[in-house]
């Protein structure tokens, strides 16, 4: 579908990227702003025998470590996982949960879910305070916490798919808990733990105690170039190496968990954990201009809104549009938009709600949305509704990316939800637990943490998980090989950095760095505004759009992809996201 050029970028320089293509036959052209702070240029890791990429080096170096001993993808997922555990606490976890999207070389996709569930004693309004409105237990302590999944995610993962050993997987881990040095983003890290613990009531802060004692020993964040040490961790890890999930699920561990619900005001039960499993599911699998992309099902959003969000996408030429156009902007805000009035309404537990999610996948679908979409005008939120027709209802993440040296590809986001979860460490075990109990419709209708509004599909019942956005994503090229394995953090803007990642390596050929790097923007229905990043658009741009009739909120950052992307000569090109201090590295660097 043809859409009218509305704003020429007058002035602004045109770059050429022919130098920044990967996997690309033609040049693409983008206009950019005069002053950009978002390197296209950079350089991406360029390996042969494999590639991690990781918001975390010392994760990054244990995921490398086991592809050098020949371990497969999945290994170094489930060794990189653990690892970051221990050295990247405010999203790594073993007291949360994550998905894995995997596609082995020889075609076999599969999608691991192990998010969280809601606790068997978990009511409806658990979390209504007696005026009626949702307070931030939620959020904070120890009621906050759904029941874990990373452990046995991860166990269930190395089962189907592993070749080394369990423990061999858990090793590096170990190692890491007993002492690692810290650098500056996890001092960075630790800093804004200690104030967001100072700013509670100090009855309240009693709750965070296993916290101060592991984080923050003093009252202060360990210093840049010392060792820090978590033996309490170690401990654990040590049980989960030689018992596997009955490590983590009974015995020592579960007690501990459960000891420390008790104390706080927690639900968590031994029964809780003992029936915990891990699911696997069906990807989603959509087509986008001729590219298979692989992504998760629910209980996560992200695979299926992104699918919307591409089909409505695929009917305009986005190759022909300036990257920093009106056009551009324009579009991906109004597809995102239905996108995600449809996810808030109709997405949830597939244990526990029927979801359209064949019509919500197809392209007849797509093309009615397409037609509600003005090109020339702005849809207000208000008037664009969830429209897959009735259904009879019977700050923190972090996500890596892995191709080995066989071309087996691991996704894996994974998350506690906020920055250092419920703030809870369980005393004794040395992890933090998840907050993720908010990612429910804690109140339908009423805003969670990230503004969404979400409805009674995603209502809190005993032994549901909790909807989630998290997008981890693999995509095979027109002759169906491996090309790119991508993913992000950041709430509901997952879903829209990962499109972008997508968009960018398709419609803009962009290499591993600058698809990670470039500037972005996000919609998610409610609050019915553009939120883009500040510097990434010229002023003329953003003018255009308010004249379009979109609000428009400038943030200094969106998400963190991490990604790799196949080279037509088949190297791997790895990039970490700029935006967080990650590292991407590969096997025989070349
Ligand atoms: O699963 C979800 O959608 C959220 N718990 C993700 C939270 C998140 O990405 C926070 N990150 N910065």
């Amino acid at each position: 579908m043809a859409v009218a050029r509305r704003t020429g970028l007058v002035g602004a320089p045109l770059l050429v990227v022919a130098a920044l293509l990967s996997g690309c036959a033609e040049p693409t052209r983008l206009s950019v702003p005069a002053e950009w702070p978002f390197d296209l240029e950079a350089t991406p890791a360029v390996a042969r025998d494999g590639m991690v990429v990781t918001a975390d080096r010392y994760a990054t170096d244990v995921g490398v470590e086991i592809l050098a001993r020949d371990g497969n993808a999945v290994d170094a997922a489930v060794a990189t996982s653990f690892a970051l555990a221990v050295t990247y606490p405010t999203a790594g976890n073993i007291g949360g949960g994550g998905f894995m999207v995997v596609r082995l070389a020889e075609g076999t996709t599969a999608a691991l879910d192990y998010r969280e569930t809601a606790p068997l004693a978990a009511t409806r309004d658990m979390y209504l305070e007696p005026d009626g409105n949702p307070g931030d237990r939620s959020l904070y302590g120890p009621l906050a916490a759904g029941v874990p999944g990373t452990v046995r995610g991860l166990w269930e993962a190395h089962r189907r798919f592993g070749t080394l050993d369990w423990a061999e997987l858990v090793e590096p881990a170990i190692r890491l808990a007993e002492g690692f040095e810290v650098h500056p983003s996890l001092n960075d890290g630790l800093t804004a733990l200690a104030r967001r613990i100072g700013e509670f009531e100090p009855a309240r802060r009693a709750q965070f105690q296993g916290t101060l004692d592991q984080f923050l020993p003093g009252g202060v964040p360990p210093a840049i170039g010392t060792v820090f040490r978590q033996p309490d961790l170690a401990h654990t890890l040590r049980r989960i190496a030689e018992q596997g999930p009955a490590g983590f699920y009974g015995g020592e561990t579960a007690r501990l968990i459960v000891a420390e619900m008790k104390r706080g005001g927690g639900v968590i039960t031994l029964r809780d954990l003992d029936r915990y499993t891990a699911e696997w599911r069906e990807p989603i699998v959509f087509d986008y201009r001729g590219y298979t992309v692989i992504s998760m099902p629910p209980v996560s959003s992200g695979g299926a809104t992104m699918a919307e969000i591409a089909n409505i996408l695929e009917g305009y030429r986005l190759d022909g549009m300036p990257f920093d156009s009106v056009e551009r902007v324009h579009l991906l805000a109004e597809a995102m938009k239905r996108a995600f009035s449809d996810r808030n309404t109709y997405l949830g537990d597939p244990a526990f709600v029927r979801m359209p999610l064949p019509r919500m996948l197809s392209d007849d679908y797509a093309a009615e949305r397409r037609s509600e979409i003005d090109v020339a005008a702005a849809t207000p939120s208000s008037a664009v509704g969830p429209a897959l027709g009735p259904v009879d209802h019977g700050s923190d993440t972090t996500h890596f990316s892995i191709v080995d040296r066989r071309r087996n590809a691991v996704a894996v986001t994974t998350t506690i939800n906020t920055g250092f979860g419920s703030l809870v460490t369980v005393p004794g075990a040395g992890f933090l637990l998840n907050n993720e109990m908010d990612d429910f419709a804690v109140r339908p209708g009423s805003p969670n943490v990230f503004g969404l509004v979400q409805g009674e599909a995603n209502a809190i019942v005993a032994g549901k998980r909790m909807l989630s956005s998290m997008t981890p994503t693999i995509v095979l090229d027109r002759q169906q090989e491996l090309w790119l394995v991508t993913g992000s953090p950041d709430g509901p803007r997952i879903i829209t950095a990962v499109l972008q990642s997508l968009s960018n390596a398709v419609d803009y050929r962009m290499s591993a760095s600058a698809l990670v790097n470039a500037p972005r923007v996000h919609h998610q229905h409610l609050p019915d505004r553009i939120v883009v990043e500040r510097g990434g658009f010229s002023p003329a741009t953003l003018e255009g759009l308010r004249a379009l009739g979109h609000a428009i909120e400038e943030e200094s950052s969106m998400g963190e992809v991490q990604a790799i992307l196949v080279s037509p000569d088949g190297t791997l090109s790895g990039a970490a996201d700029p935006r967080g201090s990650g590292l991407a590295r590969g096997l025989q660097s070349l």
